[in-house]
């Protein structure tokens, strides 16, 4: 497996009076080509994760490598090959959209001759063509937001990493962003987002860690996460019937070996919970009772289960 952001054992100590502890120990894989949430409260230290990968602050000991070039020694290297959204981002105000990223596109080496084309179709892309020659201090800030995006584009960087990228954008802004950035790892690109807004983003992940007060609570896939809790909250199972008694079904499937929990949830609905896998069983158990069955799903953790879950054992 390659991964494009691996980090060992980095640790951050602020020499402020107390001297705080940004990063404990944080150990970190991404693998190429996946969405990587980083989440965690305010304070918990992604922010200095993020600065420390792209070479702007130097952790205290612990090494990492972005796109298999060292932090310390080669971060000009990651910095031509990483489109970054920092937190605080700004542009100049009194440019507009484009003369902003035609400026910074420069700055990145597009050729003049390119410039101009390759900007106005990111703008379009992060849904900002009908503000391509409005002046930046006429932006709201969700509209600043996904300039900033847009600037990470610029160079067409086979990994982006965003710090929050959703703080200050709309409903409607943050479902548009979740379809680009799935967009954008279809194309071949690898996305490290952080952010505290499990609701937005946690949807779009394929892995994730958990950061809390500078320290990994928990890294993986979301199925290893999900399967790992399922483990010990156990596996649910909604079922809506259409005809027979939720009662006596109730009190049958109590008689399971291994039901955690059954919950009647309304004349014809009830919830489940098991130590294993039961689908099969029920299956049986509904058709040789006679029960018309109208649905039955396995319930899926939430992001906001699996994080108050980890946050919790750790
Ligand atoms: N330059 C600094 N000097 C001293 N302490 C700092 C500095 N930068 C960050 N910290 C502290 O390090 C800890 C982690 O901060 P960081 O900005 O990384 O958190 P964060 O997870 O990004 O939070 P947020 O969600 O609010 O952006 C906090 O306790 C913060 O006060
Ligand atoms: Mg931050």
């Amino acid at each position: 497996m390659s991964f494009v952001i691996e980090c060992e054992n980095l640790v951050k100590v602020f020499k402020s009076k107390p001297p705080i502890r940004a990063l404990d120990e944080v150990s970190i894989k991404v693998p190429r080509g996946c969405i990587f949430g980083l989440f965690g409260p305010n304070g918990a230290g992604k922010s200095t994760l993020i600065s420390i990968l792209i070479g702007l602050t130097l952790p205290t000991s612990g090494s990492a490598k972005v796109l298999g070039y060292d932090t310390l020694r080669e971060s000009l290297e990651i910095r031509k090959r990483v489109g970054v959204l920092p937190e605080g981002f700004s542009f100049y105000d009194n440019l507009t959209a484009l003369q902003n990223l035609k400026y910074l596109g420069m700055l990145d080496g597009i050729p003049p001759d390119e410039v101009e084309k390759t900007a106005i179709g990111i703008l379009n892309k992060v849904g900002l063509a009908d503000r391509v020659n409005t002046k930046v201090s006429k932006f709201s800030r969700g509209m600043k937001q996904k300039l900033g995006i847009a600037q990470a584009l610029l160079k067409n960087p086979e990994l982006l990493i965003f710090d929050e990228p959703t703080v200050g954008v709309d409903p409607e802004g943050v479902i548009q962003f979740r379809e680009f950035i799935q967009s954008l790892v279809k194309d071949g690109k690898t996305i490290f987002l952080s952010t505290h807004l499990l609701r937005d983003l946690g949807v779009v992940c394929t892995h994730t860690a958990i950061i809390r007060r500078g320290k990994i609570v928990v890294q993986g896939s979301m199925e290893e996460l999900t399967q790992k809790m399922k483990g010990v909250k156990g596996y649910g199972y909604e079922i809506h019937i259409k005809t027979g008694d939720v009662n006596r079904l109730a009190e049958e499937l109590r008689k399971f070996p291994r039901i955690i929990e059954v919950r009647i949830e309304g004349i014809n609905k009830l919830k489940a919970f098991s130590e294993e896998e039961l689908g099969n069983e029920i299956f049986m158990l509904l058709s040789k009772g006679g029960y018309q069955v109208e649905a039955m799903v396995s319930l899926k953790p939430e992001w906001e289960d699996l994080y108050k879950f980890y946050s919790e054992v750790s």
